[in-house]
């Protein structure tokens, strides 16, 4: 296209014209290795019974909402990650009797082993049962619901790599369906 055919479009409304940002930074070798060492991470164990007693818990509040039944299991060596090792939430699912987890999506991906009970998901219209023993995953910004047709609480061990999103400023929810936010400070439907 010729120069005198150029399309113009307006830009979005600027409200600054930056020269220098202060964080953008530089180092030298010899800084940026050090910087680069990180806390070691201590091996750790999550015994049951402790998280029983707040999985217990858990399961007797009311339901809020799209609200689940979850108990995080974070290492205390992960700083702001918040995960069982930096890049990885580990987390324990329970679903009381008749209960059902209404859909919700995001880009974080989950795996779900199933150790105790029994029901179904639907991940993106496609119906999933499943009981004690089972493994299913679910892929980035794929709906989920979850159904417990037991008679006793379900428990899903649930594996995502939400604090590598997280830790990237890349984590995205939908919650309820159709809500769409990004999970950085002042971007949380609570911050608006
Ligand atoms: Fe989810």
């Amino acid at each position: 296209m010729s120069e005198g055919n150029a399309v113009k479009h307006e830009t979005s409304p600027v409200t600054e014209v930056v020269d220098r940002t202060e964080w953008a930074q530089m180092m030298t070798d010899d800084e940026y290795y050090p910087f680069l060492v990180k806390k070691d991470l201590r091996p750790a164990i999550w015994r049951w019974q402790d998280v029983a007693e707040r999985f217990d818990a858990v399961l007797k509040d009311p339901l809020r909402n799209a609200d689940r039944r979850f108990i995080s299991l974070v290492h205390g060596d992960t700083g702001e990650a918040g995960g069982v090792f930096p890049s990885i939430f580990l987390g324990i699912q329970g679903l009381n009797p008749g209960e059902h987890i209404v859909a919700h999506r995001h880009n974080s991906y989950a795996l779900y082993h199933i150790l105790q009970g029994e029901g179904y998901s639907v991940l993106n219209g496609k119906r999933f049962d499943w009981k004690r023993g089972d493994t299913f995953a679910c892929p980035p910004m794929a709906f989920h619901e979850h159904i417990n047709t037991g008679t006793e609480v379900a428990i899903q061990y649930v594996i995502q790599d939400m604090p590598a999103r997280a830790m990237e400023r890349n984590l995205i929810w939908e919650e309820p369906v159709g809500n769409v936010f990004h999970m950085v400070e002042g971007n949380r439907p609570q911050d608006l």
